[in-house]
């Protein structure tokens, strides 16, 4: 008789103990919630959102394996299906100097007539971006890269128009002096040109 009355004493305090759990998780979410709140309205506030600032080396590192890992991901197995034929070049050239030159320049040295910073600073692009596969770098331009001010234009642009701006980006590395020259030169005449309509 004794076992049976301390068996159902068991069985009669799981309930308890269960309630006594959930309070101690509420408690806990309930001081995460005070703590979250703390944080986005007092703390970080109080932090440099300013887009002036240089990132500092922990945060660039940081943001740069976050940046690979995601793009690796995401971004099809596939190179350029165009070949870097002169039409194609010259296609390249024009969309890019059009989309692109405002913030990369249009050497892709991020030289622009813009005169203005971006946190994180505009990637430098003259090199050819070597550091990316053709189907990485067409995962960038089409979904962009958010908080950056990297937009991205696969929605309002056709594959081909992306990867003749991919055969333009490989070609930069190769540009004469003069080629830089007439470059800067109309991508300036461009921004002039939007700046009166
Ligand atoms: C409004 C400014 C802006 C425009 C327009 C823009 N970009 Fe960018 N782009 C950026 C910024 C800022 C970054 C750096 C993002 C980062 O650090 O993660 C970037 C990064 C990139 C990268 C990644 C390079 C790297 O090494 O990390 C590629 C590729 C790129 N842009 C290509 C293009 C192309 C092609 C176009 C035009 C179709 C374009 N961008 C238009 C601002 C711009």
């Amino acid at each position: 008789m004794a076992a049976v009355g301390k068996a159902m004493a068991g069985a009669n305090n799981k309930p308890a103990m269960i309630r006594k759990l959930l309070m101690r998780v509420l408690v806990v979410l309930v001081a995460g919630a005070i703590l979250g709140a703390f944080v986005v309205a007092i703390v970080m506030p109080q932090l440099d959102w300013s887009a002036s600032a240089r990132p500092p080396a922990a945060e660039k590192r940081l943001a740069s394996l976050v940046l690979h890992r995601w793009v690796r991901r995401n971004a099809a197995v596939q190179s350029n299906p165009l070949a870097p034929s002169p039409d194609n070049l010259k296609a390249g050239r024009a969309e890019f100097i059009e989309h692109c030159a405002i913030c990369h320049g249009a050497d892709g040295s991020a030289h622009t007539p813009l005169g203005a910073d971006f946190y994180p600073p505009v990637a430098r692009l003259e090199r050819g971006a070597p550091g990316w596969t053709d189907g990485e770098l067409y995962f960038i331009i089409a979904a962009g890269i958010r908080y950056t001010g990297m937009p991205g234009f696969g929605a309002h642009h056709p594959p081909a128009d992306i990867w003749r701006m991919i055969l333009w980006i490989r070609h930069l590395p190769r540009l004469s002096g003069q080629e830089r020259t007439e470059l800067r030169k109309e991508a300036a005449q461009l921004m002039e040109h939007d700046g009166r309509n």
